[in-house]
């Protein structure tokens, strides 16, 4: 097959694929929902009061019909997306695991960039999202795609059809010095993000950069203003086309174990100069969150999806440890009721020293079906002991409501093992600033697979009793 000939019928078809998709019945497949209100958050909302940022657990072909049935139609200013960028590889995440006196790191599976007929079956699944994309920006809206070497070609000649060549902003290149090198040919250190706009009225705040002056001396020019830092001299300028950013190394704060990570000064170009304070900013491949980290950095508003597990988990935790804005978790299903099963020794209520009435917990073992876990089997043995030796060691996050209105979970306790190897458990107490009769009390929990249950309570007469295990 040739690509010449090819790519008019790759367009065509994910046209029809995306006017299908737009005229299809909806049916809203993401049954789970909570709300997620970081216990450390002490920001200030900056824009309207009534928006919650919301991320979707789950094929993004899903997430664009949703918001545009549910009233997104043209309304987001900025999308960026970082595909897979056809790399014909398993992408798998380290996961450690700290139990008693012992560490241990298993790699569980990320996501896939395998296609079963490669290039053409990579660019039609691409471009059927992109026109539905086109969907949701607004008339000042940008998009960038963020691709490498291998497809940016034939997607760039897609991009023209779908956008409109007039509509061609750029083509940045970001460079960067991480990674291999070959004696076979030039080490490839850049990847490239097209941009288009939906139209010629579009945001562009154009931002600055330094740059050196000649020899880092002074010009004295009339009229322009220098600097001066550790290097020498400098003007500044309108950012180029050409951005010079480091990975996100081994060592960064930034770092939250995701492979293909992007770094937060890289979104930073992007979200202020596409997008405006209050702006929704939304990210349809987004892995470890980098882009609704940054955007609401920037009193932008945010909505991110991804299908991975692995990448749900991460971004979770990454927003509880940024102390995030409470946000909206969507997924397309609502437990795992074969896999892990977390039990207590004791759950009630008490008053502490200083007299306050709290909620206590303690955990008992979390069990595992290990024949529900998509694992390699050299791990298998190692969770195995893992499960006699610590179980508590695997659980990843518990959220609860402790008053929950039976309808949307709103979790406003968080415990969660994080990265420097603080595990959940086994005792956990929090404040009840009140207690009613009959008040409920939600508790959900996921393990470091993304496996998740919950288990409803109420208070009776002072005791707090089981009334549903999910
Ligand atoms: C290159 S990574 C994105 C990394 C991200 N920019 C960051 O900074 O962490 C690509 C992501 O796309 C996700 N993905 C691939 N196909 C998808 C689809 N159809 N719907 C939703 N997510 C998808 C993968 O799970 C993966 O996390």
């Amino acid at each position: 097959m040739s690509i010449l000939e090819e790519l008019p019928k790759i367009f065509n078809k994910s046209k029809e694929e995306s006017e299908k998709i737009l005229s299809q019945p909806y049916i809203d497949s993401f049954v789970h929902r909570e709300k997620i209100i970081p216990k450390s958050s002490e920001k200030k909302f900056t824009y309207q009061q009534n928006w919650f940022n919301q991320f979707y657990q789950g094929d993004n072909l899903k997430v664009i019909k949703k918001l545009l049935e549910e009233g997104y139609r043209e309304k987001i200013d900025l999308i960026y997306i970082d595909p897979p960028f056809l790399t014909k590889t398993k992408y798998k995440g380290k996961i450690n695991i700290r139990y008693k006196e012992q560490e241990d790191t298993i790699e569980y599976f990320a996501y896939n960039d395998i296609w079963k007929n490669g290039l053409f079956s990579y660019l039609e699944n691409l471009s059927s999202r992109l026109f539905l994309m086109k969907e949701l920006l607004s008339e000042q809206g940008t998009i960038y795609v963020h691709l490498d070497y291998r497809t940016v070609h034939y997607v760039k000649i897609l991009m023209d059809q779908i956008f409109g060549e007039e509509n061609f902003l750029n083509e940045i290149i970001w460079a960067y010095k991480s990674g291999g090198v070959s004696q076979r040919y030039y080490s490839r250190k850049h990847d490239t993000i097209l941009v288009y706009t939906k139209g010629k009225d579009y945001i562009f705040n154009p931002q600055k950069e330094k740059s050196y002056n000649r020899g880092f001396k002074p010009y004295r020019f009339k009229g322009v203003k220098e600097y001066e830092d550790d290097l020498g001299w400098y003007t500044l300028v309108n950012l180029k086309d050409v951005w010079q950013i480091d990975m996100v190394g081994r060592t960064s704060r930034e770092r939250v174990g995701y492979d293909t990570q992007k770094p937060e000064r890289l979104l930073e170009r992007i979200i202020l100069t596409s997008s405006n304070e209050g702006s929704i900013v939304a990210d349809f491949f987004a892995g470890s969150g980098t882009t609704g980290v940054v955007a609401e950095r920037f009193n932008r508003k945010w909505i991110m999806a991804d299908m991975g597990v692995l990448s749900s988990t991460t971004i979770n935790k990454r927003l509880i440890e940024n102390r995030s804005f409470p946000y909206y978790i969507y997924k397309t299903y609502r437990n795992h009721k074969k896999a892990g099963r977390l039990s207590f020794k004791e759950i009630g209520i008490r008053e502490n020293e200083e007299g306050i009435k709290e909620l206590y917990m303690e955990l008992n073992r979390y069990g595992l079906n290990l024949d529900q876990i998509h694992i390699e089997n050299k791990y298998k043995n190692r969770i195995e002991e893992i499960l006699l030796k610590d179980s508590l060691s695997l659980l990843d996050f518990i959220g609860i409501d402790i008053d929950f209105d039976g309808n949307t979970p709103n979790l406003n306790w968080q415990y969660y093992r994080n990265k420097d190897g603080f595990n959940i458990g086994p005792n956990l107490s929090l404040k009840l600033e009140h207690i009613k009769m009959g008040q409920k009390i939600y508790i959900r929990y996921v393990d470091i697979f993304g496996h998740g249950n919950s288990n409803l309570y109420e208070i009776i007469d002072g005791r707090v009793v089981l009334c549903q295990e999910n």
